[in-house]
């Protein structure tokens, strides 16, 4: 199970007083790729009108481009709200960037209130996200969000 407190003040440290988004960006995704276990992907979608485009990440390539509602990173921006897929295969619309994925969990990035972006996080087991997994990863957002 993962230490979402240690997790957390990791990011908190590596972000604090850091003035360049994409930078933060891309040590988040360099640090959940680090200490979660059984990942296949770990990265960012960024909001550019009504399209997701790929931004920093760890993984495989990734589709450049997934449309709001579209799939679970464009479902989860365009509804705000975190999904956790036990089997993104039975997801309706789900992109398969790579057939290695399994699971999932999409959290949204806000700023002021409104959707920039999303956490996507994926895995080649079925139902590797938890309860706690989206306690600590909501709360990995809301930390990023201060500092992009
Ligand atoms: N699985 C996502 C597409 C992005 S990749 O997994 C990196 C989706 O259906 O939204």
């Amino acid at each position: 199970m993962t230490d979402y407190a240690a997790l957390n003040a990791k990011l908190n440290a590596l972000t604090e007083g850091v003035p360049h988004p994409i930078a933060n960006l891309a040590n988040a995704s360099a640090l959940i790729w680090q200490e979660l276990p059984d990942l296949n992907w770990a990265g960012f979608y960024l909001l550019e009108g009504k399209k997701l485009v790929l931004g920093p990440f760890q993984g495989k390539t990734a589709c450049i481009e997934i449309p709001l509602g579209r799939g679970v990173c464009g479902t989860a921006a365009a509804e705000d709200r975190t999904l956790v897929i036990e089997d993104v295969h039975c997801f309706r619309g789900h992109i398969a960037c790579d057939s290695a994925s399994n699971s999932e969990i999409v959290v949204p990035l806000r700023r002021d209130g409104a959707v920039v972006g999303v956490l996507d996080v994926d895995s080649p087991s079925r139902s590797r996200f938890t309860e706690a997994d989206r306690l600590g990863l909501e709360a990995f957002a809301a930390i990023l969000e201060k500092a992009i």
